[in-house]
């Protein structure tokens, strides 16, 4: 215990008792009648008469202490009082023998004694740096098995629908959790398909977001944003949930217009209207270029987006969810998404990973070049992941996907990604580091027409599907996600310096 204990009178100012607890660095005064303490000021008290204003100021200490305190014997453990406190949320314990005030035992105290950490509930946990390998929520939406090399929406292997369905077909799987039959996929369709027309307000202002400049992914977090306040997007807790999912419905089927419509204002060209007609796949090469795409290429970048459409608890998707347990509207959360995604550890590394491949240039040069490049502590783009830790089933089929269109750097690829593989293995042992779906994505993308500045966005065209589907399972059961920190900056609270004039 601290001891002589600073005290107050009960009839002096709160203002003195607060000067004195300043000068001598305390949280709280002990207010005593005679020797006995008969309440107490602390400093939680003085911030809340702060807060009241002015008029406060000339409280008296009784007017604001809290009467005839806990206290605790002289005999009591640290281990008991520290009970005591964090029982009943107090930070101070006066300590009394008999009637008389004979020391006080502070939170702060016990701290110090103790040499921890503040620890507010005795529940709290510590997670691991990147929260890796932590489960933070439920989810039917899919998963990654690490291990396996496997990921899955809902029950289906995720490369098993990029073999065989349409992206559409996967949208609704997601939204409506299950396959569609045949009449709700053209149902579904027909829907979706309505709605990648970009409202006119926001359309008007395409032109100028573009003239800003910028990457593109920063672009669309302006675009995402103006959809949902020309449409009205509101706090999702204010609206039922059948008028979120019609927002993310909207959003969802925008994206890939904005993101078409503003790559082609900073070409200096008109957009291309969105093609009902058009699948998935097809309409997105359609508004690039407004020609009719090839159908292997059309299907080819559909299905890198199928495949990207969801991966468990990343980055991005969990951003998405962060800020959808706030209440907040959809639009908030993809334009959280989008800027978690356009960094280069998430979504933004396939135009790298294509540079890459250009600066190796020959296959004799991978190997001197990777070699150099990992002992100066490179990263190489497009290789690791923090879940798998084996090939990277994306990047299997993507390999597959390159083969198949004949992509033109799709044999060059293939050495340099074993070339790789082979040196982290001997440069990183153990670390398990194999090809994401970064490596193949940019060669394919880059095969079907895409400009490397259209990747990253091409990723979030379909990721956006992925966090709508999130943030619907958030909204419809809910608890603010609000972790805490340790706090290791130095011991608080020092006494504030007074402003320098
Ligand atoms: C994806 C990624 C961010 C995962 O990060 P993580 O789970 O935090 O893993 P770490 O960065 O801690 O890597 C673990 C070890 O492997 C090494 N490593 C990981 N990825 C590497 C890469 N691409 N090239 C070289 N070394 C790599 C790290 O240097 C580290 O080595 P160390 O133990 O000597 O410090 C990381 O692998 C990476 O930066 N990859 C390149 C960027 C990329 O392709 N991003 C797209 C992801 S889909």
């Amino acid at each position: 215990m601290s001891s002589p204990v600073v005290t107050a009178l009960p009839d002096e100012s709160v203002a003195d008792a607060a000067a004195r607890m300043h000068d001598r660095s305390v949280g709280s005064v002990v207010v005593v009648g005679g020797h006995r303490p008969i309440g107490i000021l602390t400093e939680r008290d003085i911030v809340r008469m702060a807060g009241a204003g002015p008029s406060s100021a000339a409280l008296k200490v009784a007017e604001l202490m809290t009467p005839d305190p806990d206290c605790v014997a002289p005999v009591v453990s640290v281990h008991e009082a520290f009970a005591t406190l964090a029982e009943r949320t107090y930070r101070h314990l006066p300590v009394v023998e008999g009637d008389e005030l004979v020391g006080i035992v502070s939170l702060r105290d016990l701290m110090r004694l103790a040499q921890i950490q503040p620890v507010v509930h005795p529940g709290q946990i510590e997670a691991p740096p990147g929260l890796e390998g932590v489960i933070v929520a439920e989810t039917q939406v899919g998963d990654v098995r690490g291990l396996e090399g496997f990921y899955h929406y809902r029950q289906y292997s995720a490369v098993e629908l990029a073999a065989a369905r349409s992206l559409e077909d996967i949208w609704f799987l997601l939204f409506e959790g299950h396959l569609p039959s045949a009449e709700e996929s053209r149902a579904f369709a027909a829907e979706v398909r309505a709605l990648r027309t970009v409202p006119d307000a926001v359309r008007r202002l395409l032109p100028e977001i573009a003239a800003a400049g910028g990457p593109l992914m920063d672009q669309l977090r302006s675009a995402v944003s103006l959809i949902g306040h020309s449409q009205g997007f509101r706090p999702w807790l204010d609206i039922p949930a059948e008028e979120l999912r019609t927002n993310a419905l909207q959003v969802c089927a925008a994206v890939p217009t904005l993101i078409m419509a503003l790559h082609r204002h900073a070409q200096g060209l008109d957009p291309v209207d969105p093609d009902p007609d058009l699948g998935y796949g097809e309409n997105y090469l359609w508004m690039l270029t407004g020609e009719r795409p090839d159908a292997d290429k059309a299907r080819a970048v559909e299905q890198y987006q199928i495949l990207t459409i969801d991966h468990g608890f990343n980055a991005s998707t969990f951003t998405a969810r962060v800020i959808t347990s706030t209440g907040a509207d959809l639009a908030g959360a993809v334009t959280g998404g989008i800027a978690a995604l356009s960094g280069p550890l998430h979504g933004g590394a396939p135009s790298r990973a294509l540079d890459l491949l250009d600066a190796i240039g020959t296959p004799d040069n991978a190997r001197p070049y990777l070699v150099d490049a990992v002992t100066r502590g490179d990263k190489i783009m497009g290789f690791g992941h923090r879940v798998y830790k084996t090939t990277d089933p994306r990047s299997e089929f993507l390999r597959g996907v390159a083969e198949r269109i004949r992509a033109r750097k799709a044999g060059f690829a293939t050495q340099v990604e074993q070339t790789v593989v082979d040196v982290l293995a001997e440069l990183k042992p153990g670390r398990n580091l194999y090809a994401n779906v970064e490596f193949y994505a940019g060669v394919v993308m880059e095969d079907v027409g895409l400009p490397p500045d259209l990747f990253s966005p091409t990723f979030a065209s379909s990721r956006v599907i992925g966090w709508c589907a999130n943030v619907l399972e958030q909204a419809a059961d809910n608890r603010i996600i609000r972790p805490s920190a340790r706090y290791v900056g130095p011991p608080p609270p020092q006494p504030v310096p007074e402003a320098e004039a």
